[in-house]
C-alpha cells in the first residue's frame, strides 16, 4: 500500500465500445468454454458500460488478447494510484512496481507508455507517460531487470489511465486496438469498425450453423468477414500483425498458440452484397487477408434484388440444413445520399424485402430517426448503440 492508499492490481480488463459489457462477456465465455477444460470464468464486474473486470488468469488473458472480437483493448491491470500530481505519481508507480514488476516486466524488454483520458490530471499527458515509464524503468532496476524506453519497437507497452481520481497502470496485451486486424487495407465509403461488427452479430445472436447470414449493405465487407472469422474462431490477428502477449515471458508456453481457428470446422453461409460495384473486390481482398474468402458469396447488387428466390439460388450449394437466417447490415444513414425521401423510400424498400423471409431475424445499425417509421415492422429490440460519434440504434426484428 502506498501513501495515497492504493497498490498493486491483478485484473484483466476488456474495453469496448459504450453498451456492449454483455456481449463482451457473453463472446469470452464462449471462446473460455471451448478452448479450455478446466477454466471457470467468474462474473465479471463492470467499469460503466463498456469494460469489464476479471481476476487475472493468464491463459483467459492470453485467450482474450488474441481471440476476442468484440473489445477494443484487453489490459492487465497491474497498478492503480490515487496520486494527483507528478511527485507522489513517480514515488507511487516505482514502489508498487519494486514489488510486482517481475511479474510483468523481464530483462531486456524494451518498453512504450501511452497515456489515455488523463486530461484532468495536474501536468500534461506527455509528463504523466515520462513519469510512469520513469518509474516502471527505475523499479526494473531494482529487481535487477535492466529495461529500456522504445516507444519504435517496443515488446512491452503500457496503457496509463485515469478515471474517477484514480491512474491506473496496465499492460496492454495485444499492443494495439483490437479493431486493428490487418485484414483492412483500402477504405470503403463508411466501413464498420471491426469490433462493432462483431457486437452487431452478437447482438443479433448469430449462429453460423443453423443461420444464412445476409448483409444487403456490405460495403467493405466487415460484417461479413467478422461473421466468417467468428463462426470459425479465428484469431484477431493477420499475418505479420501479432500480439505482444505472444512474446511476453509471463504467457510464454502458456495455450492458447492463436495460430489456429477454435472452431475450424463450422462453414458458415453468408451472402455480402452491395449496389456499389467497386467494393465487391475490395471486399474479397480484405477477406483473402483474413482467411475467409471461401465461406462468403460477394456480390454486386441492390438489395431490392435480393428476394428468397435469389436467396435460395445463391446459397444453393452452402446452406445445407439451415431454415432460418439473418439480415444484418448498416444501410446508409443519410450523410451521403442526402435526400431524405429517396431514404425514406429505400427502408421501406428494406421493410418490403425482409418480410417476404418468414422465420429470419433482421438486425440493423441505423443513424438515421426515420428508419423505424419508415422500415415499418415493430422492433424486438431498440438498443441506443453509438457508431463511432453517431449517435444511432441497433434494432432487431423477428419477422412473422
Ligand atoms: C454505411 S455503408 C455500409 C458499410 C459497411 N458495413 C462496411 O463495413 O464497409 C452503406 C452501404 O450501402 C450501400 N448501398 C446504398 N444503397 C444501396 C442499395 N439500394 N442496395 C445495396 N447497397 C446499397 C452503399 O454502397 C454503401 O456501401
Amino acid at each position: 500500500m502506498t501513501e495515497t492508499g492504493t497498490g498493486p492490481l491483478d485484473n484483466l480488463r476488456l474495453i469496448g465500445a459504450g453498451g456492449t459489457n454483455k456481449v463482451m462477456a457473453g463472446e469470452l465465455m464462449r471462446l473460455c468454454r471451448r478452448a479450455f477444460d478446466d477454466v471457470r470464468l467468474p462474473e465479471p464486474k463492470k467499469h460503466g458500460t463498456g469494460a469489464l473486470i476479471y481476476p487475472f488468469e493468464p491463459r483467459v488473458a492470453k485467450l482474450a488478447a488474441l481471440y476476442h472480437r468484440t473489445s477494443v483493448r484487453v489490459l492487465w491491470d497491474v497498478l492503480e494510484t490515487r496520486a494527483a500530481r507528478l511527485e507522489p505519481l513517480f514515488a507511487d508507480v516505482l514502489a508498487i512496481a519494486k514489488q510486482n514488476a517481475p511479474r510483468y516486466l523481464w530483462d531486456g524488454a524494451r518498453l512504450s507508455v501511452y497515456a489515455h483520458g488523463v486530461e484532468a490530471f495536474a501536468a500534461g499527458e506527455r509528463q504523466v507517460v515520462g513519469t510512469v515509464k520513469n518509474a516502471l524503468i527505475e523499479a526494473a532496476a531494482d529487481s535487477g531487470m535492466q529495461v529500456t524506453l522504445d516507444p519504435e519497437t517496443p515488446n512491452i507497452i503500457f496503457a496509463v489511465r485515469l478515471s474517477e481520481g484514480v491512474v491506473r497502470v496496465s499492460v496492454d496485451l495485444a499492443g494495439r486496438p483490437m479493431n486493428q486486424r490487418g485484414y483492412r487495407s483500402e477504405r470503403g465509403v463508411a466501413p464498420l469498425r471491426e469490433d462493432l461488427a462483431a457486437v452487431l452479430l452478437m447482438l443479433a445472436r448469430y449462429d453460423a450453423r443453423r443461420d444464412i447470414l445476409i448483409d444487403p449493405f456490405s460495403g467493405t465487407g466487415t460484417i461479413a468477414i467478422e461473421a466468417a472469422c467468428m463462426a470459425k474462431a479465428l484469431p484477431v490477428w493477420v499475418s505479420p500483425r501479432r500480439a505482444l502477449v505472444c512474446d511476453m515471458p509471463a504467457f510464454a508456453g502458456l495455450p492458447p498458440s492463436g495460430a489456429d481457428a477454435l472452431f475450424a470446422d463450422t462453414e458458415p453461409c453468408i451472402v455480402a452484397a452491395d449496389a456499389d460495384p467497386d467494393l465487391a473486390d475490395v471486399t474479397l481482398r480484405a477477406a483473402g487477408r483474413a482467411g475467409v474468402a471461401d465461406s462468403l458469396i460477394v456480390l454486386t447488387s441492390d438489395m431490392r434484388e435480393l428476394g428468397p428466390g435469389r436467396i435460395r439460388e445463391l446459397t444453393a450449394e452452402r446452406a445445407a440444413g439451415r431454415e432460418t437466417g439473418l439480415f444484418l447490415g448498416n444501410p446508409p444513414y443519410g450523410e451521403r445520399i442526402g435526400d431524405d425521401d429517396e431514404l425514406d423510400a429505400l427502408y421501406a424498400d428494406l421493410g418490403d424485402l425482409c418480410s417476404r423471409f418468414s422465420g429470419f431475424r433482421a438486425a440493423f445499425l441505423v443513424a438515421n430517426r426515420n428508419f423505424e417509421r419508415a422500415f415499418g415492422m415493430q422492433p424486438a429490440i431498440k438498443k441506443p448503440l453509438n457508431n463511432g460519434p453517431l449517435p444511432a440504434y441497433f434494432y432487431l426484428y423477428e419477422i412473422p
